[in-house]
């Protein structure tokens, strides 16, 4: 852990304005700057930065964070790396009690990817000249180049054949990372006899492999177990050699396997990555829509892919956002990426990602695939199965309105009117030429502490609620009344890595739209009016169920300010 003061005056000293200009030239715009995104591709400025909150923001792709967010995003490097990064550019010391890794901890990570590096050297000398293997890829159609650009190998049989690469075969490092396994006194090579499939981070390091049996056999594939160099729900393979195409296409292809990802970019699609044999996780969602805007995700046509397509779809749903197009497609029956690339051509696959599934008609066709539209019992039903997703769709507005109409269109349940948020509240200035959404109230009271944070300690206390902008808005007022003095910097920074992280980062970005004439304080108050009105309504609506006379006279005032304050403006 890094000391929170060092990282406190690590910010104090650190300009968000400069540091993003190392990469990316700013231009002033009115009290912010502006420039082409660096996470996504556009032709024009929707990225902004602002020097006051020392905060940017996308308005095109959704990207957002402090300085230190920007360095660990565009370089691609840990939270320790960019607070050292950022301390050097400011001739800051990091202290050394654990403040970073410390230097045997390093050392050791260090390591760690040399004994990585040194084994995926071994599995590609593996390769040559092994008939048998060479045989079998060619078979599949693998080209020579294409085996190269991927690092693949051959894990050699016999158990120990590691031996030839490291130096210490009794290093306990080598369990560490999954390359041996130790089985009392015994230790042995993990893949023996596979062909290996290197897993690379963001910066090219060998972390894992995946390694297939050559021909039939269990398992088809091995692979590394979750070590300190890799995770697999944050992984993909292909991401490393796939990045660039991904950019520029705007479009990424998820698919199942390490062979799909290798044929299709054989065959020039190059940008399409694997999940590594789990369903994709949100956290990979979100990496992935940083990069692009359009997300096809392919699997095959029986019933398992349906069944993988479906957790894809609840894995993502809470990640995208409005302007993002996720689609889903169904190959043949006993095709995959791989195959099918290989008998029809790119542009017969790419031309199969166009047709893709749009997640709203998967949504609706596999969930009225559970009711019975015929009756209106059938048609609560699939309102009550839709009502988990849609409110998953918190970061899409837009995206779960379409669908509610949808779903009312279905029911002949009126879909909620668009909430309008108080008069004259901004909106999020949205992506080029999308529409508007307006802020819930909550979203108000959060952005305006944010904005001001003395406002914490001048507001009356706030009604309950789960809503995650509500339980942010809690934890925040807590605690600014503790510490007063800290900046929305700070507290971006201080919500790192927990629960709230994300909707205070979302609500800190949402500052960057707004206009230098906005009223925030007449807002700020009409949304605490909305709150407090809703709170009222919701008690009158809890209390009003009870005859009054089981009520206690404690309740029964209860009941009357509650229907007192339902009357309250700005309801
Ligand atoms: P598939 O069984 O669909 O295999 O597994 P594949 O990708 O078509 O492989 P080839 O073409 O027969 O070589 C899809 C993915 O699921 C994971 C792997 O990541 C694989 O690429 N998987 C599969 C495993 O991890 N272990 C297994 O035993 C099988
Ligand atoms: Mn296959």
């Amino acid at each position: 852990m890094i000391p929170q003061d060092f990282l406190q005056q690590l910010l104090d000293r650190t300009d968000i304005v400069a540091v993003i200009e190392r990469y990316v030239p700013l231009k002033k715009a009115g009290a912010n700057y502006q420039a082409r995104c660096p996470f996504h591709n556009e032709k024009s400025p929707s990225f902004s930065v602002s020097p006051t909150k020392q905060f940017y923001h996308c308005f095109g792709c959704g990207a957002h964070g402090t300085a230190i967010t920007f360095l660990m995003e565009h370089a691609g490097i840990p939270f320790v790396e960019a607070v050292k990064d950022l301390a050097g550019q400011v001739g800051m010391q990091v202290p050394d009690d654990g403040s970073r890794r410390p230097p045997e901890e390093e050392s050791r990570r260090e390591k760690m990817f040399e004994r990585m590096e040194a084994a995926a050297t071994h599995y590609r000398k593996g390769l040559k000249g092994n008939e048998k293997v060479v045989e079998y890829l060619k078979k599949r159609g693998l080209a020579g180049e294409t085996a190269a650009r991927f690092g693949i190998g051959y894990a050699p049989e016999g158990w120990q054949s590691l031996r030839e690469a490291l130096a210490d075969y009794q290093d306990p490092l080598l369990a560490e990372i999954g390359l041996v396994i130790v089985n009392e006194d015994k230790r042995y090579d993990r893949f023996r006899d596979r062909v290996m499939f290197p897993i690379r981070n963001e910066r090219g390091q060998a972390i894992a492999f995946g390694g297939r049996v050559i021909g039939a056999g269990e398992p088809k594939y091995l692979n590394s177990p979750e070590t300190p160099l890799f995770h697999k729900g944050r992984e993909l393979y292909g991401l490393y050699e796939h990045r660039r195409a991904i950019q520029g296409d705007s479009r990424v292809i998820v698919v199942e396997g390490y062979m799909d990802v290798v044929m299709l970019d054989q065959h020039g699609v190059q940008n399409a990555v694997a999940t590594l044999g789990t369903a994709i996780t949100a956290d990979q969602a979100t990496r992935l829509l940083r990069l692009a805007d359009d997300i096809v995700f392919a699997f095959d046509g029986d019933n398992a892919g349906r069944k993988a397509a479906w957790r894809a779809l609840e894995n993502s749903l809470s990640q995208t956002q409005d302007g993002k197009r996720l689609s889903f497609l169904f190959l043949p029956e006993g095709e995959d990426p791989d195959s099918y690339v290989r008998t029809q051509g790119a542009d017969a696959f790419r031309a199969l990602c166009d047709g893709a599934m749009p997640l709203s008609d998967f949504l609706f066709a596999e969930l009225t695939a559970q009711t019975d539209l015929g009756s209106q019992e059938g048609q609560v039903r699939l309102a009550k199965l839709m009502e988990p997703y849609l409110d998953k769709l918190g970061q899409a507005p837009l995206l779960k309105r379409m669908l509610q109409q949808r779903l009312a269109g279905l029911t002949g349940l009126e879909a909620p009117r668009a909430a309008r948020g108080p008069r004259g509240a901004p909106t999020q200035r949205p992506p080029h030429g999308r529409a508007a959404v307006q802020p819930s109230a909550w979203q108000i009271a959060l952005q305006a502490v944010l904005h001001d944070t003395t406002r914490a300690t001048r507001m009356a206390e706030l009604p309950e609620s789960e809503r995650p902008e509500a339980v942010a808005l809690a934890t925040l007022v807590a605690l600014l009344r503790e510490h007063p003095e800290l900046s929305t910097r700070d507290i971006v920074e201080h919500f790192r890595g927990r629960e709230e992280q994300a909707v205070l980062e979302h609500a800190a970005a949402g500052l960057l739209a707004w206009d230098e004439d906005y009223d925030v304080e007449a807002d700020f108050q009409g949304a605490l009016n909305t709150l407090s009105a809703q709170a009222g309504r919701a008690q009158a609506r809890e209390l009003s169920g009870r005859k009054p006379s089981e009520m206690t006279p404690e309740e029964k005032t209860r009941l009357l300010a509650a229907l007192q304050r339902r009357k309250a403006p700005g309801a």
